[in-house]
């Protein structure tokens, strides 16, 4: 698939199963991440894989942000299954660092352009995938389950694997109108 057919067509895929990216797949998802833009050249960034093991570990980790926010049983049953959504999730987590230069702002920019890279690059090895949040990248007990420090933000977790859906709904060629002025 070449860019631009993948810039213009990408959907996000919400259903996903194995195979998940792994091997030299996996690495250049990484990679790609790694190559996001980058002022100062801060690397402002950490990737915490998820698979097999590591996918049970989350779902055990939401749940016990669930009881310890006394959510309630639904929520906590939400949590446990959310994890197994994917057979790949990797969390990137933006670390701001002080810079006399390049705000804070930047970098959590810089942080989240790893994420829509790596689904790309992921979708451009026949992946799927989707870009998720939701108030766990708030909570104070999956912040420190995930090593996060006062100063880091979870941007997403970027659930991979191979679309249940073979061909996903197609892509309109969208309205610019009023999102595009000249200068
Ligand atoms: C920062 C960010 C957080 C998101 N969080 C969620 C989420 O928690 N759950 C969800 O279903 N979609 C979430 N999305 C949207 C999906 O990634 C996806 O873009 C959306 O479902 C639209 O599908 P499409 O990418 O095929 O257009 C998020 C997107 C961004 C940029």
């Amino acid at each position: 698939m070449d860019a631009l057919t993948l810039l213009l067509n990408r959907r996000s895929a919400s259903r996903l199963k194995t195979p998940a990216p792994q091997g030299e797949q996996l690495d250049n998802i990484l990679a790609a991440g790694m190559r996001a833009p980058d002022h100062g050249a801060l690397k402002p960034w950490h990737f915490v894989i998820m698979k097999d093991d590591g996918i049970k570990r989350f779902s055990e980790l939401l749940e016990k942000a669930a009881i310890e926010g006394q959510l309630g049983e639904d929520v906590e049953e939400k949590a446990r299954n959310a994890p197994f959504r994917a057979p790949l999730i990797i969390t990137v987590i933006a670390k701001l660092k002080q810079h006399p230069k390049i705000p804070e702002w930047e970098q959590l920019v810089a942080a989240s352009c790893t994420v829509q890279a790596m689904q790309m690059a992921a979708v451009a090895q026949g992946f799927g995938g989707i870009w998720r949040s939701g108030s766990w990248t708030e909570d104070a007990v999956v912040r420190a389950g995930l090593g996060c420090g006062e100063n880091d933000r979870i941007v997403g977790f970027l659930y991979l694997g191979t679309p249940e859906l073979k061909a996903p709904a197609k892509v309109q060629a969208p309205d610019m109108t009023g999102f595009v002025t000249y200068f």
